[in-house]
């Protein structure tokens, strides 16, 4: 998945955004009254934003307290993403403003994490001199060890990517939360090689987590009132853990089953899965089990087999029709939505329209559309000329981006006058009036309060009005638990 802003997941033209803005986190931690304050501020996908609930834990223990403010912090993080050239333009901009509070406050410290920490390593202290710090995502354990070091005057690095660090034990303090929706990361790293990616790079091996402790992770959450959790890994269907005593697989399927089982109010989702991977197992699963949404995120990144083939995606076009009709035939109300690059090295006009007749035939709710950014170090980078023009680009994204628009728009009316069953989130954000929540299928949905609901609540929403990003609606009736 590569979500920009899962949380919200507004069916808006959001998806052309380069990544979710950085966002302040406030932080609920014990009280440390008159102890350090640090600010962390997070990039990319969801996975930097759950491994930012790490690093938020892994502080309280340390005795910091969060603040939602930079200039009241004596540590400023930043958690930041490589996935394309822009992404990282928007880390070092954000540098630039934290520069200046360095300049008045001179003992706060700056800490770079997350994927371009990785990916440059000790060339950001070189480049940024005001960093402190530089922590890749597998090295967070590290951070007392390298704030005392900065406090020395020294200078923090630690990017080693490891093969075994899966945070397990660490229980996530929850950052700026609605206390509803939460993500639990299920793997780390990504062993697949799309030509185009840096995550490999970035983040290392594939390594499963222990199933237990993401049980009562979801346990735990319930127990708070959390009524949804996400699970999260770059590639979710490619998840397997073997029992070191009974030598028993836990294949993703199953682990979906068990976090299903945790409680029947509570919505499982999961993202991203990957076309190769995602099988028929998981199908079944989803349809076992009422509280697993009807929603599957299957980037298809480009409808052309060559195009696809240089992209080393490992499937064809055939092959992901072929996954969009068994998704239809066994969970024929499923909705599905995709990440798209256009502009792939060697592209062409004819490689371009099957792009856009296989985004129609997978009649996708929504997409998550791109242009091609050449990352170094990858191998498309090193074997493929980014031979597109940037005009060229950015026409057939625009064409892209419109036939997504109409497609989410059929969709949504397709909707008017349907009940649906809706988590409610929270406010909606024009109005203190009105509630936010999403359907299972993954739209967001609008409506007035009702006396005595609150946020974690489920209700009956009728549509009664639509536009391509929300639908809005009225409660007819309300109810407790998915079963009541
Ligand atoms: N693991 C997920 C994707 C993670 S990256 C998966 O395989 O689906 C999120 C998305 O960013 C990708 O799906 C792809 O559409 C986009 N992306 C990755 N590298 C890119 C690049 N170099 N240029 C443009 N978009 C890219
Ligand atoms: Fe990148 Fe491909 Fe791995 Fe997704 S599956 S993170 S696109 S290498
Ligand atoms: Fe995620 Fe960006 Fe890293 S998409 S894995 S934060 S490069």
């Amino acid at each position: 998945m590569y979500n920009d802003n899962p949380t919200i997941n507004n069916l808006k033209d959001k998806s052309v955004d380069e990544s979710r803005q950085g966002e302040a986190l406030d932080l609920k931690t014990p009280n440390t009254e008159g102890g350090k304050k640090f600010y962390i501020e997070s990039y990319g996908c969801a996975m930097n934003f759950s491994d930012s609930e790490i690093v938020a834990s892994i502080l309280s223990k340390e005795g910091y307290s969060s603040c939602t403010t930079f200039t009241d912090a004596d540590l400023i993080l930043i958690n930041t993403c490589s996935i394309r050239e822009k992404a990282e333009k928007n880390v070092r901009q954000r540098l630039r403003v934290f520069d200046k509070t360095k300049d008045k406050k001179p003992g706060v410290l700056v800490g770079v994490l997350g994927c371009m920490a990785e990916r440059l390593k000790t060339k950001f202290l070189e480049e940024e001199k005001l960093v402190d710090m530089v922590v890749g995502p597998d090295a967070y354990r590290d951070l007392p060890k390298l704030i005392a070091e900065a406090d020395d005057g020294g200078k923090g690095v630690n990017v080693f990517l490891s093969r075994e660090e899966t945070y397990a034990d660490i229980s996530p303090v929850r950052l700026g939360s609605n206390g509803v929706t939460a993500f639990i990361s299920i793997t780390r790293g990504c062993d697949n090689m799309c030509s185009f990616c840096v995550v490999p790079f970035t983040r290392g091996r594939e390594r499963s987590r222990e199933p237990f402790s993401i049980v009562a992770e979801a346990q735990d959450l319930v127990n708070r009132g959390y009524r949804e959790v996400t699970l999260l890994g770059q590639n979710v269907d490619s998840y397997k853990w073997k029992n070191p005593e009974t030598e028993e697989m836990v294949t993703f399927a199953r682990l979906l089953e068990m976090v299903a089982q945790v409680d029947p109010r509570m919505r499982v989702r999961f993202s991203t899965s990957h076309p190769k991977d995602l099988n028929n197992e998981v199908l079944y699963t989803i349809t076992k089990y009422h509280n697993i949404c009807n929603y599957i995120h299957l980037p298809v990144q480009s409808g052309n087999s060559r195009i696809l083939e240089l992209m080393n995606r490992t499937y064809d076009r055939e092959w992901y029709k072929e996954r969009i009709d068994k998704i239809y035939e066994v969970i024929p109300d499923c909705t599905i939505s995709s990440d798209i690059i256009t502009g792939f090295c060697t592209e062409t006009d004819e490689d371009h329209k099957d792009t856009l007749s296989l985004i129609e035939y997978s009649n996708f709710i929504l997409s998550y559309m791109f242009k091609y950014s050449e990352r170094p170090g990858t191998i498309a980078h090193r074997k493929y000329e980014d031979d597109v023009p940037e005009e060229v680009k950015k026409k057939r994204l625009t064409e892209i981006v419109d036939l997504q628009n109409a497609l989410s728009l059929k969709s949504n009316l397709k909707d008017v006058g349907e009940t649906f069953e809706v988590l409610i989130e929270g406010d909606s954000k024009k109005s203190a009036d009105e509630f936010r929540g999403r359907n299972q299928y993954n739209k967001m949905l609008v409506f007035p309060k009702n006396e005595g609901l609150k946020p974690g609540d489920y209700v009956f929403v009728k549509v009664r009005d639509v536009n391509s990003a929300t639908l809005l609606g009225d409660i007819v009736k309300h109810h407790e638990t998915f079963n009541a």
